[in-house]
């Protein structure tokens, strides 16, 4: 099992630390795994232009910006799982990771079957944030395999939460089955 996190938030946190404990335990488990910061990435807002459509020949599109995207696409391509995570914004997930999802137009047909699982991390109130991230899943037809939830403010607070580190280690050792994926 190949598995590959993607981590919306804008500072090294909680969300980073969430994806990075279950990777740990899925990799522990067998998994080969891959942690993206979108942070340290520059990718641009989509410009919505849908010159990159995936076409007949279900081969994937080609995006004008030329941008940290690119490579991002064939290592999501690569993998059998996907892990979103996401700081709480508003009651909603980040906008850094909103515009990783939808510059992932040149591709998304293409991620159907792969196993999906969220985290999200919200100071009073997770919100929407789960379902965010389901709905794009849902779209993308990439079976749910669970989510990981904690109330977290400053940037280290959620390490001492050992109920949301059960639950990340448990979560990363079910995505490493291959029955995660469909
Ligand atoms: C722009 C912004 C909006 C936020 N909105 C919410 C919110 O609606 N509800 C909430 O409980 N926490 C909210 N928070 C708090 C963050 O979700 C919380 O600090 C979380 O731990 C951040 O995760 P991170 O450490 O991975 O960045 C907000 C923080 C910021 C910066």
């Amino acid at each position: 099992m190949k598995l590959l996190g993607i981590c919306g938030s804008p500072r090294k946190g909680n969300t980073e630390w969430m994806l990075t404990k279950l990777l740990e335990s899925a990799h522990e488990a067998g998994a080969e795994t891959e942690l993206i910061l979108l942070r340290q990435k520059d990718i641009k807002l989509c410009r919505g232009c849908l010159t990159c459509e995936v076409g007949r020949d279900r081969k994937p599109g080609v995006c004008v910006i030329k941008d940290d995207m690119a490579p991002l696409l064939p290592k999501m391509l690569a993998a059998d799982g996907i892990v979103f995570g996401t700081p709480v914004y508003f009651y909603l997930l980040s906008a850094l990771l909103k515009n990783f999802m939808d510059r992932t137009v040149p591709i998304w047909p293409l991620l159907k079957g792969k196993a999906a699982a969220g985290v999200a991390v919200a100071e009073d109130g997770i919100g929407q944030a789960i379902t965010n991230l389901r709905t794009y899943t849902d779209l993308c037809q990439m079976p749910w395999v669970g989510e990981v939830t904690a109330l977290a403010k400053g940037p280290n607070d959620v390490a001492s939460n050992d109920t949301a580190t059960a639950a990340l280690v448990a979560l990363g050792r079910r995505l490493a089955e291959p029955s995660a994926r469909s």
